[in-house]
């Protein structure tokens, strides 16, 4: 692969970055996760909207404009030929001497690499659902930034594995604030159920497109947190994110949602989003 590391590309294996990083030593750092679907990029603006907001919240420098970041994901996503993928985006506060006060003048240290992923939009994970289980949501108190702090998101899906699931949707206060790596939906007839914004969940990039989809299409939609026991009484569930788009949640904590079966409502949506925005 050919990565970007601070201006330059590089094939992965030449890429180098000091050992006394700011995102090595103290996770001080954001990222940003887009997708590529028939070799474009799918809602670069949100993304990038959502990256400045990251760092404006940890005061920490852009190293890049908005359009030399859009010209180094297109030129990635050619010298990699990616057709179906993902491109990570990382930018850190960079190195400094190890101190917990931020370095007086920091060079940001910036980072994206592509992942071929074939078959990204034909995931057969949207016909069969996924599992998920319920734990205890233990992530610090700011995860409206998107932080590379993903340690217990990690251990969550280990946790899910481990349970012969594929996924954790993490609880707080018994109200269901969003999945490891994902946002988390519930549907109870024609009424779909997500988590209002706060500094409670990360603002999902694809919720704020699938939202819109779905109120276009005359759905109702309550942005309330909502609770394990109505997840585990709702009709269907999902989840959105740039990397699953619209995946079906089929089972919780080992018992079915609805059917047992991806509901209409969710297929509706994939098929919407995926139909609109590549
Ligand atoms: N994750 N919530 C969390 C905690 C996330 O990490 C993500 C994205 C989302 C969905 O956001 P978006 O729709 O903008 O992708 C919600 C990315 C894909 C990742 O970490 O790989």
């Amino acid at each position: 692969r050919t990565v970007y590391v601070n201006g330059e590309y590089l094939p992965e294996t030449e890429a180098k970055v000091s050992i006394f990083d700011r995102g090595f030593l103290f996770a001080d750092g954001v990222y940003e996760v887009t997708s590529v679907l028939d070799g474009k990029l799918i809602d670069f603006a949100g993304h990038a909207k959502r990256l400045q907001r990251s760092l404006d919240e940890l005061q920490m420098a852009n190293p890049v404009t908005e359009d030399e970041l859009l010209g180094i994901h297109r030129e990635l996503v050619r010298l990699n030929d990616i057709d179906e993928g993902l491109i990570y985006l990382q930018i850190t506060r960079g190195a400094a001497d190890r101190d917990f006060a931020f370095p007086k003048d920091p060079v940001p240290t910036i980072v994206l690499f592509t992942q071929a992923k074939p078959g990204l939009a034909q995931n057969p994970m949207a016909k069969t659902g996924m599992k998920v289980i319920s734990i205890e949501d233990q992530r610090w108190g700011r995860r409206d930034i998107k932080t590379v702090q993903l340690l217990y998101p990690s251990l969550g899906k280990m946790m899910a594995k481990a349970a012969g699931a594929d996924d954790a949707w993490m609880v707080e206060d018994g109200h269901v604030t969003e999945g490891t790596s994902n946002n988390a939906y519930i549907v109870k007839g024609n009424t779909i159920i997500t988590r209002h914004l706060g500094t409670e969940i990360l603002h999902g990039i694809t919720r704020v497109a699938v939202l819109r989809f779905a109120r276009e299409a005359q759905m109702t939609v309550e942005e309330r947190p909502f609770t394990v026991d109505e997840a585990k009484a709702a009709d269907e569930a999902f989840i959105t994110s740039a990397s699953s788009f619209v995946m079906p949640v089929v089972e919780m904590d080992g018992a079915p949602i609805g059917t047992g079966k991806p509901g209409h409502v969710t297929a509706r949506l994939r098929e919407i989003y995926l139909d609109e925005m590549r």
